[in-house]
C-alpha cells in the first residue's frame, strides 16, 4: 500500500519526506486555505519536494471550468493529479481531462455507486472519505473494502485512496482491507512510529551502553 500525506503544508512535507516514507500528497481546498498562500506557487513547492502524484483540487462547478482550470494545474508539474469532487459535472470534468492525458482523483466519495461511477469515467484514482462516513456512525472501512473487493472482480483499473484518515488503527484497517494507496495526515504518520517499547527499549539500549563505559568497568 502507498502512503500519500495529506497536508499542504510544507514544513510538513520537507520533514516527511525525509523519513523516505512518502509516495505523494495530497491537497484539497480546505487544506490550502488554511496556508494563506498563492495556490499555484504552493502547488510548484510541493512538486519540487514530492516526486510522486500530487493531488491539486478545482474549485469551480462546470465541467468545462473545471478542465479550464485542471489544466493550468497541470502545466505546474507532471506529477499533478487533478481532484474533482463527485458530481455529474466533475465526472463530465474527468472524462474529457482522460481525453487530455490529465490524470483525475475523484473526490467525496461515499459510497460504492459513486467510486463506480468515477472509475467507469476514467479517474485514475478514487478517494473515498473514511472518517467523515464513521463520523455520521456508517462503517468507512466497510465501503474501502466493498471497493477493493468489486473492483478486483471486475479488474477497473482506477486506484483507491482512503481518504479522511483520523488515526493510526484506520491505517491498519485500510491496509488489510486492500486500499492501495492511504493519504495520512501529518499527525497521523507521526503516530504511526510510536510503540512505547520502542522507546523503552532505546533508553535501556543507550543506558546499557553508558553504563559499560563507566570507568572502572
Ligand atoms: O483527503 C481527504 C481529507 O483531506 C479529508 O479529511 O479529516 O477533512 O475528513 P477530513
Amino acid at each position: 500500500m502507498k502512503l500519500f500525506l495529506d497536508t499542504a503544508n510544507t514544513d510538513e512535507i520537507r520533514e516527511a519526506m525525509t523519513w523516505g516514507v512518502i509516495d505523494g500528497v495530497t491537497t484539497n481546498p480546505t487544506l490550502v486555505a488554511r496556508e494563506g498562500r498563492d495556490f499555484h506557487h504552493l502547488l510548484a513547492e510541493i512538486c519540487q519536494l514530492v516526486p510522486g502524484p500530487v493531488s491539486a483540487e478545482v474549485i469551480s462547478t462546470t465541467a468545462a471550468e473545471m478542465v479550464a482550470e485542471a489544466q493550468v494545474l497541470a502545466a505546474v508539474g507532471a506529477q499533478v493529479v487533478i481532484k474533482v469532487p463527485m458530481t455529474p459535472a466533475g465526472l463530465q470534468a474527468t472524462t474529457k481531462l482522460k481525453e487530455l492525458g490529465i490524470k483525475t482523483n475523484v473526490t467525496l466519495v461515499f459510497s460504492f455507486n459513486q467510486a463506480l461511477l468515477a472509475a467507469k469515467a476514467g479517474a485514475a484514482f478514487i478517494s473515498p472519505f473514511l472518517g467523515r462516513l464513521d463520523d455520521l456512525g456508517h462503517d468507512g472501512v466497510a465501503l474501502i473494502s466493498q471497493i477493493c473487493v468489486i473492483f478486483r472482480g471486475y479488474n477497473l483499473q482506477s486506484q483507491v485512496i482512503a481518504a479522511s484518515i483520523r488515526h493510526p488503527l484506520h491505517v491498519v484497517q485500510v491496509a488489510s482491507a486492500g486500499a492501495n494507496v492511504a493519504t495520512i495526515p501529518f499527525t497521523v504518520l507521526k503516530s504511526m512510529f510510536k510503540h512505547p517499547l520502542t522507546d523503552l527499549g532505546v533508553e535501556r539500549f543507550l543506558a546499557d551502553w553508558q553504563a559499560a563505559k563507566r570507568p572502572g568497568k
